[in-house]
């Protein structure tokens, strides 16, 4: 057995002795020069705290709440592709992992396990993610297929019109096993140009053509909230708030879209001040400490979720993995806030934080 890793990176380290090359760098990987990727980290870095002193901090609560959903800390499970890639239990292992933790997990629409399969693996809160493709009815049929499977929000990811350019997927001549999901709806199609599946898949099924508009035609066919994923700018925020979902989730699809996007970090607050808290605002992007989740929580964000750690986790040693990656998580979150003054979530504020503009 591998050594116990002590942070989320070792875990990736343990990840990437365990995949096959093709596989860890589909996780790992960002689009092109993957400067969005580097930044999405160190974009964290820059910003330093205000600690306050000679606060009770005997008794700490990490837990909040999402959308209604009372959960233990402010940390949930992104949607990532095909997490039967890292380990053969899947998404249906991530979903125990995210029971047991009393968090949410996000599942992809990429995933290789079922709907039915991780509604019944546990009883986990969950959310589905939705591409929207050219056929609306595929969309629409899963979209029913969630919301008879118990989960209680849709996350639309809306800044994949077309697939970033991942490189290394290119490189590797990257072939994605079957979606379990999509059975028979999506071609083998391999790219001319980049020996990919999944992109030719991706480019030839995703609706370039979608539009804010298209957010009524989803609302006709679901009554379960929605979250929009992919927001960086105040002007999309404001647009995300008058068509009227439940969330915001600012990401840049872990750097996998458009390279020289800026670090999620960066973008929060410009959303959150946009937004004037009439809804909740979750982002994702570079989150590997437990002080990452405390400065995304004084700048404004409810929760943070996390891509690529659970996938490393899950490669690393499955479901256990994952579970010790989110309590990791947990645990420096928790002693971030006893060191800075912060014994509740709600304690949290935009003056624990200094960012780089700021001067003392
Ligand atoms: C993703 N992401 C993603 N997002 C989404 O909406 N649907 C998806 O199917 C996927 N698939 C996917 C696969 C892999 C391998 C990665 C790394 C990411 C993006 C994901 O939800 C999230 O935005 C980022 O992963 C967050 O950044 P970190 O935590 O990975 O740095």
């Amino acid at each position: 057995m591998a050594a116990e890793p002590v942070n989320l990176n070792e875990f990736q380290e343990l990840a990437r002795l365990a995949l096959p090359k093709m596989y860890y760098d589909f996780y790992a990987g960002g689009a092109e020069d993957e400067h969005t990727l580097k930044e999405n980290v160190e974009a964290f870095h820059r910003i330093t705290f205000r600690s306050r002193i000679l606060v009770d901090v005997s008794r700490i609560d990490l837990s909040t709440t999402i959308l209604d959903y009372k959960i233990s800390a402010p940390i949930i499970i992104a949607p990532t592709a095909l997490h039967k890639l890292a380990n053969p239990e899947g998404e249906v292992a991530t979903a125990r992992a995210a029971a047991s933790c009393n968090t949410i997990m996000v599942l992809s629409f990429t995933s290789s396990s079922s709907i039915e399969e991780v509604a019944a693996s546990s009883n986990a809160v969950r959310f589905y993610q939705l591409y929207v493709f050219k056929k609306r009815d595929i969309t629409a049929t899963l979209v029913q297929r969630a919301e008879r499977n118990g989960f209680k929000a849709l996350v639309l990811t809306a800044d994949t019109p077309r697939l970033g350019r991942r490189e290394a997927d290119i490189k590797n001549k990257m072939i994605t096993p079957p979606l379990k999901n999509l059975e028979g709806l999506l071609s083998t199609k391999v790219s001319s140009d980049t020996g990919s599946n999944f992109e030719a898949d991706a480019n030839e099924t995703m609706d370039a053509s979608l539009s804010w508009k298209d957010l009524e035609w989803l609302r006709s066919i679901t009554n379960l909230p929605i979250l929009i994923k992919g927001i960086l700018t105040r002007e999309d925020a404001i647009k995300a708030v008058e068509v009227g979902v439940a969330g915001i989730i600012v990401s840049n699809h872990g750097a996998r879209q458009l390279d020289y996007s800026p670090a999620t970090i960066s973008a929060l607050e410009e959303v959150v001040h946009a937004v004037k808290g009439r809804v909740p605002i979750l982002m994702d992007g570079g989150v590997r400490r437990g002080t990452d989740v405390f400065k995304a929580l004084a700048l404004g964000a409810q929760a943070v979720l996390i891509g690529r750690p659970v996938v490393y986790g899950l490669a690393a040693k499955g479901e256990y993995g994952v579970r010790r990656v989110i309590e990791m998580l947990k645990d420096e979150f928790e002693l971030t806030m006893a060191l800075t003054g912060c014994p509740s979530v709600k304690h949290i504020t935009r003056k624990h934080v200094r960012t780089e503009q700021e001067r003392i």
